[in-house]
């Protein structure tokens, strides 16, 4: 059928047409909140390049979590400000550590809410690159020790999903192992399986104070360049054992996530990350966008591309949107 007889306009007209074939839904349950965690007690240091955001202590990330759950989000996953950062960024899987702490307090005061850890070492080495550095590179293999370390120290605090963030080669089949070996069967992972190098976590490195201290991230994230190769790293997490895969960024990787869809037809994650957070926020603040519209926009795109669920930093206020 054609115009004049087919009129796509027809099914426009008012909103209770648009409702009825309106093809992808937003929900709350849809979003997964990150946070911030440091040592201390009643501290909220707010992030300047991320407004809305902060670096919080564990009492007030039980607080943030109370808010959460409140509002429908299923889902948290947690960052770790260390007290002290060195080489093997050790703070990363003491059982001590914030992040551990934190998930033990959590999961006391909050029991229903999921919690995610992202494991990775970047957040607690001094030189901010997500492994162990030998001369001028990220040593693969020495890396792949530590992480079983800490995603096992997050799950004996009782994380529900551990996410590996760093990129290593065969970091998920590594930890799949190790946790299974410990008797945390049930714990699940989410991988950072196509994550690029990226402009975008600027942002973030401030929130997380993470900035590597010499060179970049590309010898071990993704070049923005590649797509099949996305597939293949996502073939690679899921044939080690990984139950949720993630893409990141989103926004401009929109085609990663479709395609990783449609090919493995896997839980799929997509990071709204830090940069695409900031940029709304600024452009909003200065009245050049309507931010609460595109924000909607953004995430709602996000979910038609493909992702089952999305991190995002607007989790809350978006949730708290749909409750109005
Ligand atoms: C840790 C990690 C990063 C992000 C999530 N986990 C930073 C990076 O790889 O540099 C970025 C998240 C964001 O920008 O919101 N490796």
């Amino acid at each position: 059928m054609r115009f004049p007889d087919y009129r796509p306009r027809r099914l426009r007209k008012n909103e209770k047409l648009r409702e009825l074939v309106r093809e992808t839904t937003l929900t709350s349950g849809d979003l997964i909140y990150p946070l911030f965690v440091c040592p201390g007690k009643d501290h909220v240091q707010s992030v300047s390049s991320m407004p809305g955001v902060a670096q919080l202590s564990a009492d007030r990330a039980v607080k943030e979590c109370q808010e959460a759950s409140a509002l429908g989000i299923p889902a948290i996953i947690l960052f770790g400000l260390p007290e002290r950062k060195d080489p093997l960024g050790s703070e990363a899987y003491s059982d001590r550590g914030v992040v551990q702490t934190t998930i033990r307090e959590i999961k006391e005061k909050v029991p229903d809410l999921l919690v995610m850890t992202d494991v990775c070492l970047c957040e607690y080495t001094d030189h901010g690159h997500c492994g162990v550095v030998q001369g001028a590179d990220v040593d693969n293999d020495r890396t792949l020790e530590l992480l079983c370390k800490e995603a096992l120290s997050h799950a004996r605090a009782g994380a529900d999903v551990v996410a590996p963030s760093d990129m290593m080669d065969g970091r998920v089949g590594a930890i799949r192992k190790a946790l299974d070996q410990e008797g945390f069967k049930e714990v699940a992972i989410m991988a950072y399986a196509a994550k690029y190098a990226s402009g975008f976590y600027g942002p973030f490195r401030e929130a997380a104070e993470s900035t590597p201290q010499f060179g970049d991230r590309r010898s071990y994230q993704m070049d923005p360049a590649n797509a099949d190769e996305a597939l293949r790293e996502v073939e690679l997490d899921i044939a080690e054992g990984a139950d949720i895969v993630m893409v990141k960024p989103a926004m401009a990787y929109l085609d990663i996530v479709y395609r990783v869809k449609q090919k493995f037809g896997y839980p799929v994650a997509a990071y709204n990350v830090s940069g695409e957070y900031s940029m709304i926020k600024a452009a909003g603040g200065n009245g050049w966008v309507d931010e609460e519209r595109i924000t909607w926009e953004v995430l709602l795109c996000i979910k038609r591309a493909g992702a089952d669920m999305i991190l995002s930093y607007f989790a809350k206020e978006v949730a708290r949107r749909l409750r109005a």
